[in-house]
């Protein structure tokens, strides 16, 4: 594939300034051989992204955010813009996440906007896509997140600016994980959608699984075809779990 892995640690509002000590702990056990195969990228809450970009400086260990504000300053009262986060060493933002589009009424045209402004602050984009439960029972998965790419993904996105993460929303924090057949079902036709969007550009946009990613399911969704990386939530709170993770690669 030559598509280079990522995984993925989204803490979500998890977090105080002892948590950098999370950094400190994934840095000191990633070997140097894992570190040369993968790209490894934490994503703290806002409070604390500069102290884990401190903790992470000098190593492979990459640092985003986990949303922002698609304009770059003005009078958005707690926001963040995309030129603050890249200010403070932020290297990627997620952008979408079902989390986002369900408690913050985010839209995907707010998405597009977001990855838009990524890209103008040289941020690397996570577009989030997923379908819940209810679109999964009627059948509608692939029509939800081909349409949430469609509309997401910003006109010449490549794939050093964007990666895709395919979260069925019914898998996130439940346990649930969807099989490796409906992972590569989905992940095809993302990649597949992805070609009708920006050429031959899509081969090299990776495309992430997220949802309930584990130590002990890691190597069998990793292995699925298309799937470029995991978005972590839960265990990625966990140095330990979060490399167990890691080491599927
Ligand atoms: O961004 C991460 C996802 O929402 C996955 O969360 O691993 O806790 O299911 P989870």
């Amino acid at each position: 594939q030559g598509r280079r892995p990522l995984v993925a640690g989204n803490w979500k509002m998890n977090g105080l300034r002892e948590s950098v000590g999370t950094v400190e702990a994934v840095r000191r056990a990633l070997s140097p051989q894992l570190a040369e195969r993968i790209d490894v990228l934490i994503c703290p809450p806002s409070t604390l992204i500069a102290s884990c970009v401190a903790a992470a400086e000098g190593s492979s260990i990459a640092i985003g955010g986990q949303n922002l504000h698609a304009k770059p300053s003005g009078a958005f009262t707690g926001s963040i813009s995309a030129e603050m986060l890249a200010d403070l060493g932020a290297r990627y933002v997620i952008v979408g996440h079902s989390e986002r589009r369900a408690y913050h009424n985010e839209t995907d045209d707010g998405v597009h906007a977001k990855a838009l402004a990524a890209r103008r602050a040289g941020l690397c984009g996570i577009i989030c896509v997923g379908e819940t439960r209810e679109e999964r029972e009627e059948g509608r998965t692939l029509d939800i997140v081909r349409a949430q790419l469609a509309i997401g993904v910003p006109k010449g996105a490549t794939g050093a600016d964007t990666v895709i993460a395919y979260e069925p929303v019914w898998a996130i924090g439940t346990g649930l994980t969807p099989t490796p057949a409906d992972v590569a079902e989905v992940h095809a036709s993302l990649r597949e959608m992805l070609g009708q969007l920006i050429g031959a550009e899509a081969q090299a946009v990776r495309i992430l699984y997220g949802g309930s990613v584990k130590p002990g399911n890691a190597r069998e969704l990793m292995a699925v075809e298309n799937v470029d990386g995991a978005l972590v939530g839960g265990a990625s709170l966990v140095a330990d779990d979060f490399l167990g993770i890691a080491a599927a690669y």
